[in-house]
């Protein structure tokens, strides 16, 4: 019998988020630069070494995979990871397997993940408006990916939508957001944005809005209550009385969640990262080409973890944003 992966700070990691391309159809503004260098192909795990990894993992007790990217439904033949992942399902060592993605190969994909066990996925989505979907995207197309909800709804998966909040950008989308995930029985989460990826001449600093600002705007119109759940993840929940509503809200500016970590994410190329928020990262990729045994591997992930740290650096107090790291978010997705 294996025992559970414990950090130092006695946190239970249960959860895997596995990035398994660098590679993305879009490229939001927040998240990669316009002209990203993206790994070569040989640099990539495969599909099979991955599997082994993620494997490894949950039989030391990772319960939870989010495969993301990246844009995860990008890569090639990843239906094949996801068939082989649902046996973990199948055998009931695995209690959830999820996506997160930006729904615009849905269309193509929604069953085939409904049949591998999926059930809830995540899709980001910060506007309801053509234009600027495309850009914010740089060029996304808004009704390919209100298709892709809808191929997956269809095929009966729930969809959480994550809207990252931008000053300026979609402040005044709030209510309309909202409606429509109302109307459409979605669940809808925002985000800070956070300072990642070389900000070049824009500054997040400037697109930063603040979560509280955007809840006193809905309180507003709502009352709202307070929901005691977490979900085992970073969002805290308000229920709009009116409408019955629920809301969601991740701020790890304003309100860091790090003393209740559960998570690790690992990378395509192999390197995991204990956390979102700080470069130190551990290499699975030599442990796991050095030895067919697991043994080693094991070995590599439990000293990994006992490195991980207690939380991130992100601050955007006094005015001035540190903490910021140059790896982009779709380096470790999310
Ligand atoms: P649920 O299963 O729906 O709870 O998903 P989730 O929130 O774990 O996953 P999702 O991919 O929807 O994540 C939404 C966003 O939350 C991520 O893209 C990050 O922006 C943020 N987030 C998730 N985990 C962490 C974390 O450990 N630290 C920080 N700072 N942000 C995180
Ligand atoms: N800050 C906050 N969220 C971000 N995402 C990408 N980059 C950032 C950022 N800098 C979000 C995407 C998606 C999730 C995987 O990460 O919108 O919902
Ligand atoms: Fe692609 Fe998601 Fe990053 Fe946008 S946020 S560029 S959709 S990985």
């Amino acid at each position: 019998m294996n025992a559970p992966l414990i950090d130092p700070f006695a946190r239970p990691i249960s959860y895997l988020r596995v990035s398994v391309t660098d590679r993305c159809d879009f490229r939001c503004v927040y998240c990669m630069a316009e002209n990203m260098t993206f790994l070569p192909k040989k640099e990539l795990l495969t599909l099979e070494e991955l599997d082994r990894l993620c494997s490894a993992f949950i039989t030391l007790g990772v319960e939870k995979l989010r495969i993301t990217g990246g844009e995860p439904l990008v890569r090639r033949d990843i239906m094949t990871f996801f068939r082989a992942m649902s046996r973990h399902l199948d055998s009931g060592a695995l209690r959830e397997l999820t996506v997160t993605t930006n729904g615009s190969q849905l269309r193509r994909f929604a069953a085939e993940l409904a049949a591998c066990g999926v059930r809830r996925i995540n899709v980001s989505l910060d506007t309801l408006v053509p234009e600027k979907f495309a850009a914010i995207t740089r060029w996304g197309r808004l009704e390919q990916v209100l298709d892709g909800i809808d191929a997956a709804r269809g095929a009966g998966l729930r969809v959480k939508i994550n809207t990252v909040a931008l000053k300026g950008f979609n402040e005044d989308e709030l209510f309309a957001l909202a409606d429509w995930c109302a109307r459409e029985d979605m669940d809808l989460t925002f985000i800070e944005v956070m300072p990642m990826g070389d900000l070049g001449n824009e500054d997040r600093l400037d697109q930063y809005w603040p979560l509280r600002d955007l809840r006193a705007r809905l309180a507003d119109r709502f009352t709202l209550t307070d929901l005691a759940e977490r979900s085992g993840g970073p969002a805290r929940y308000v229920r709009l009385e009116e409408t019955g509503q629920k809301i969601g809200f991740i701020t790890p500016l304003t309100h860091n969640f790090c003393e209740s970590c559960n998570r690790v994410r690992l990378t395509c190329t192999g390197e995991l990262y204990m956390c979102l928020g700080q470069e130190d990262r551990a290499d699975l990729r030599l442990p796991l080409r050095a030895s067919a045994d697991d043994a080693l591997l094991h070995e590599a992930i439990r000293t990994a973890i006992a490195r991980k740290p207690k939380g991130h650096d992100f601050d955007y107090s006094r005015q001035q944003v540190s903490g910021q790291m140059t790896r982009h978010m779709s380096h470790t997705g999310g």
